[in-house]
């Protein structure tokens, strides 16, 4: 028996898992990493603090399935998306912290670029909205902020790369440079429908080519793992950011089917086969993954804070000890008694696109308690994917008939009822519920010829449960209405 390893490096947290070619776990690891937030609204990690954990979660992986690494098969890698990485191509050194998709100090530059009337043109070619949360502002700002880098970069001296590319070059010691169009997608440099890099988009934002990865297929293999950094040499042979590798693992291989990830952020992926749909109601137009030189295309909503407004009560508000206990705190009152919480603590992503929105909590009375903001809290998680779907069923796409859901969140089924009654469809829970990293590892079993074809791999995925809506039409118009009340006051605030 083979195995394979998939690296999942995430925004708060690297793991790594082990998985058998029945897709069944065989060891896994994780650790949790410091998050940085210099100045309100920035957000950084340490980029050598993200390759010490996900190396070291590599290796605890393989001691958990008791292995080694010349056992593994191929290694697939899955990673948060946008966060921007500037490096030394000689030392392999960060420049400085890695930008983190959630930092919004690039969002007066935006401003400036959507003033120039660039927005339309850029939209175009990357199915994007000109935001702060893409890479290509992010990569700006250093160029632009670190004395020296400019003229380093247009030597050829330096590299760029998302989380993906960041590691794919330690892991292989610098012999490779590449990421996949998934990734590339959301650099708001590449050009989704020709898969090049455009030289429109860098010359407005000011980038030479020089620090620009090389374009891989999603699933294949692109390179090894160097036996220095790995233990042996391997073949790298699955690269996907995790919104992607998610819906993969969840089998939405067919145009139509959808998932809805509750990890840090909240990112609705739907399938929309070899056709790049364009969004009139500002959802993102991207790419799924390449396989053989052939694309999936995507229509995404991206949500910037779901999980992690637990992690927010938990830790910045202390209404609980542990993210767990929040769905019986939430369950212990009927209703939100009116209380409603606008998570905007780092702008409003899809269908909004406000960077100078904030966190707003309304409707308190003396009568409001801790449970009254968890239940507001997980309803607003809730609600903020309605906006998503109602937005896919405007620019047209197939009326949804189920909602697949995975990521952290997901085990809550206070959250998954109420979503399943918010949007008046049924939820499904796959008995697998790490499908980022179960996504990685079968882009990579199948780019390594483990397995045949995406057929095989939709026969092994599995319900768990299935969330059945259960609010009256009167009562879920009532809540939308008021949900969208709270969204206005939210909106602008920061710039004022
Ligand atoms: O686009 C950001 C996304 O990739 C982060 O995902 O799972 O860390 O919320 P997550």
């Amino acid at each position: 028996m083979g195995y394979l390893l998939a690296l999942d490096q995430g925004t708060t947290s690297s793991r790594a898992m082990v998985f058998d070619t029945d897709g069944q776990v065989r060891g896994v690891s994780q650790q949790e990493f410091a998050q940085h937030y210099p100045q309100p609204g920035w957000v950084e990690h340490d980029a050598h603090e993200i390759l010490r954990t996900q190396f070291g979660c590599m290796r605890g992986a393989l001691e958990a399935a008791r292995i080694r690494p010349s056992e593994v098969l191929a290694i697939g890698l899955t990673n948060q998306r946008e966060t921007t990485v500037l490096w030394d191509r000689a030392t392999g050194q960060a420049l400085a912290p890695a930008i983190v998709w959630q930092d919004r100090r690039t969002a007066g530059d935006c401003d400036r670029l959507r003033e120039q009337g660039h927005a339309d043109m850029i939209r175009r070619k990357t199915g994007l909205e000109l935001d702060a949360y893409f890479s290509a502002t992010k990569l700006a700002w250093l160029l632009r902020e670190i004395p020296g880098a400019r003229a380093r970069a247009n030597r050829g001296e330096l590299a760029f790369g998302t989380i993906d590319t960041w590691l794919l070059w330690h892991l292989s010691a610098g012999e490779l440079h590449v990421t996949d169009p998934g990734n590339a997608a959301r650099t708001m440099l590449f050009d989704i429908h020709r898969q090049c890099w455009d030289d429109d988009l860098l010359a407005i934002f000011d980038i030479p080519r020089t620090l620009l990865p090389g374009i891989v297929d999603s699933v294949g293999v692109c390179g090894h793992s160097s036996a220095e950094a790995f233990g042996a040499r391997v073949a790298i042979a699955g690269i996907g950011g995790d919104q992607q590798a998610a819906t993969f693992g969840q089998a939405c291989f067919d145009a139509g089917m959808a998932k809805n990830t509750y990890g840090t952020g909240c990112f609705m992926l739907m399938n929309t086969g070899a056709e790049a749909v364009e969004s009139r109601n500002r959802l993102l137009t991207t790419i799924g993954w390449r396989r053989g030189g052939q694309t999936a295309y995507a229509l995404e909503g991206s949500i910037f804070m779901g999980g992690a407004l637990v992690q927010w009560l938990r830790d910045g508000l202390g209404l609980v000890r542990r993210a767990s206990e929040i769905e019986a705190l939430a369950a212990s009152v009927p209703d939100t008694g009116g209380v409603v919480l606008v998570p905007a603590f780092t702008g409003l992503g899809a269908p909004y696109w406000d960077a100078y929105a904030r966190g707003t909590l309304i409707g308190l009375t003396r009568g409001s308690s801790a449970a009254h903001i968890a239940r507001a809290a997980l309803e607003a998680i809730a609600l903020q994917t309605v906006d998503l779907v109602e937005a896919m069923k405007r620019d047209g796409a197939t009326p949804l008939l189920e909602l697949r859901v995975d990521g952290g969140a997901a085990a809550n089924n206070l959250l998954m009822q109420l979503q399943a009654d918010l949007l008046g469809v049924p939820v499904v829970r796959p008995a697998m519920l790490e499908t980022t990293a179960l996504g990685a590892a079968y882009m990579a079993g199948l780019g390594a010829g483990v397995w045949r074809d995406t057929d095989a791999l939709a026969a092994m995925w599995c319900e768990e449960r299935r969330f059945e809506p259960a609010l009256n039409e009167d009562h879920r118009a009532e809540m939308l209405a008021r949900w969208h009340r709270a969204v206005e006051r939210s909106r602008g605030w920061a710039q004022a």
